[in-house]
């Protein structure tokens, strides 16, 4: 590999862009589902201080990034995804805003706007811009040994910019992995996470129309932010029950499916949410032939559009395993990898099983 600039080189620079593509397709094929940390796709792993100051906790991680493409990337988010009406109206009370929004995420997200030199109220709406629109697929499923394992893939525009900033990291008290999660740089909340020998969440969206003016009027009245009811409930709770206790019942700023694994036998719930509480409750049921739970961004109990079927192949992929056959690779290789052959929106892959903490792991997808 170490030749490849000078024969790329000579060859040119169209002809050096296909080298290293099949050099990267090479190695992809060479790693197989190789699990160390330096795989192809892994993204970055990044320890956090809870111990730390909030305003202060997130630097030595943005300092892996060059401050002008974060600066892009904010204001790229915040122009396509945040309607004018709401940046003038979050413009003209973000201190009254402030004062609600529950801590340690306001500070901080303080923090890293003081760092980056962007405004308090860029920061809040980068953040809750990223609390909508993400197409996802969660799956909780069983082996036949009792084992838990979850997988997700998470969709969302502006791929090119979130395959680079995607990053895992894990949250330290204490010195210690308090919890592990999935999120992009400058987002606080996490859509993916694990506290260790307890429980796994991910999180779909619901999206039910409307999104920024019931997630404003939600805020006001002091809901949580989808992703960070899951980041608390990861630093709070003790285990799998009062897990899915408070993510089902914590009131929110948007509608979302919530996708729990645990550590025991027949841990594992698809949870729909309203704003204000649970809609449903869909808990793994092995005993009777029901060994995974697969949620994607439609209410399980009604039948999938034709235009945006990834529940079918999903429960395919996971027949043709077999519980017998089920694992963490097996989740990922057969059931996640290949749907971004046709769904090129996938940011990235996670499969973890929260018995078996180390196995976290992350590939950002659709690497060009
Ligand atoms: C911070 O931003 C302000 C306004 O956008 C600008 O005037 C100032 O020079 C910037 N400071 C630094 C250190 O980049
Ligand atoms: C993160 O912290 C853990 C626990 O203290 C430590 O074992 C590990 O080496 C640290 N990893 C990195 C990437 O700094
Ligand atoms: C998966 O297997 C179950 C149980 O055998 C069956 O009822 C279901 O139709 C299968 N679904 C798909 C999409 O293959
Ligand atoms: C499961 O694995 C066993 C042994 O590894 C293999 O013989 C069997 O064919 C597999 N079953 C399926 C459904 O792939």
């Amino acid at each position: 590999g170490l030749e490849l600039p000078t024969v790329a080189g000579a060859l040119g620079r169209g002809a050096h862009r296909a080298l290293t593509l099949a050099m990267l397709l090479l190695l992809l094929l060479l790693a197989g589902p190789g699990l160390s940390a330096a795989a192809p796709g892994a993204p970055p792993l990044f320890n956090l201080s809870l111990d730390a100051a909030p305003e202060l906790r997130w630097l030595p991680m943005l300092r892996h990034y060059d401050p002008a493409f974060l600066r892009a990337a904010v204001a790229q988010v915040i122009g396509n995804r945040v309607p004018q009406w709401v940046l003038e109206l979050i413009g003209k009370v973000v201190t009254e805003v402030e004062s609600f929004l529950p801590q340690p995420f306001t500070d901080e997200i303080r923090g890293m706007c003081d760092f980056l030199n962007i405004s308090l109220v860029d920061g809040i709406l980068v953040n809750l811009a990223y609390e909508s629109s993400a197409f996802c697929t969660s799956i909780v499923a069983q082996d036949s040994r009792g084992h838990i394992y979850h997988g997700r893939n998470l969709d969302y525009p502006f791929g090119n910019i979130l395959r680079k900033l995607t990053v895992d990291v894990q949250f330290l008290k204490n010195g210690q992995i308090s919890f592990t999660g999935t999120t992009f740089i400058g987002y606080v909340g996490l859509w993916t996470g694990q506290s260790p020998h307890k429980f796994t969440v991910s999180g779909d969206e619901r999206d039910k129309g409307w999104w920024w003016e019931n997630a404003i009027a939600a805020l006001s009245q002091g809901h949580f932010l989808i992703s960070w009811l899951v980041r608390k409930t990861l630093s709070d709770s003790e285990d799998f029950e009062a897990a899915v206790y408070k993510l089902a019942k914590t009131p929110l700023i948007a509608d979302v499916y919530y996708i729990v694994g645990g550590t025991a036998p027949q841990e594992g719930v698809v949870i729909t949410r309203n704003r204000g509480g649970p809609a449903d409750i869909w808990p793994l049921d092995p005993l009777n032939g029901a060994w995974f739970r697969v949620e994607t961004n439609y209410d399980h109990w009604k039948p999938v559009p034709k235009r945006d079927d990834r529940r079918t192949p999903a429960i395919k992929a996971l027949n043709t395993t077999g519980q017998a056959n089920l694992s963490l690779e097996a989740l990922f290789q057969v059931t996640l990898a290949p749907f971004p052959a046709y769904l090129g929106y996938t940011i990235y892959t996670t499969v973890m099983s929260a018995a078996d903490p180390d196995k976290y792991m992350t590939r950002i997808r659709n690497l060009s």
